[in-house]
């Protein structure tokens, strides 16, 4: 079943105001402020779409409160593909279902990354694999759209700035649209 954008903003209406977990903003700011940073850096619609829904899968599934206090990886990075399948290709998609291994890929290839990460993107690095070695950074990297996934990383790692103001839902959606209709 693919989602349409209505469904998306609806997703955010409903559930884009709790917490991100361990953070000083909430889901619907988070994907903001990232896509907000997206856009500062000049990405095409494409990857400000994906910035905008890399944490979709948490509106989708409400694992409550900090899972990785509790020890569970909640494989967001996934959860949220399915849906988005039908709207957008690869371009969007790809950066979404890596963006937690160029979590493992900066770690293992960018000297401090990992001392800069929040207590809770430690604390599920362990939950997600870990640290990548060599050979594993290697691959990665090698996969299609994984340099677009390690941009927004960095910028998602960046988007919990609390009160940070951005242009709203609507602005970011339209350009969602853009790289969707560049899809079809
Ligand atoms: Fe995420
Ligand atoms: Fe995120």
């Amino acid at each position: 079943m693919a989602l349409a954008f209505d469904d998306i903003a609806l997703l955010f209406q409903r559930h884009g105001g709790t917490q991100y977990s361990g953070e000083p903003v909430t889901q619907t700011e988070h994907a903001l402020q990232t896509a907000f940073l997206a856009e500062q850096a000049g990405a095409d619609d494409e990857l400000v779409a994906a910035a905008l829904l890399h944490d979709l899968g948490h509106l989708l599934h409400d694992h409550g409160e900090t899972p990785t206090l509790r020890g569970v990886d909640d494989l967001h990075q996934y959860a949220a593909l399915p849906f988005l399948r039908g709207l957008f290709g690869p371009r969007v998609l790809d950066p979404i279902r890596w963006h937690v291994d160029a979590k493992r890929y900066l770690c293992a290839t960018q000297p401090h990354y990992q001392a800069a990460l929040s207590a809770d993107s430690q604390r599920s690095l362990a939950l997600q694999g870990g640290v990548f070695e060599a050979g594993q950074a290697q691959a990665f990297i090698a996969r299609p759209h994984a340099a677009e996934a390690v941009r927004l990383r960095l910028w998602d790692d960046q988007a919990k700035i609390r009160g940070l103001a951005t242009p709203g839902l609507a602005h970011y959606l339209e350009r969602a649209r853009r790289a969707a209709a560049g899809w079809a």
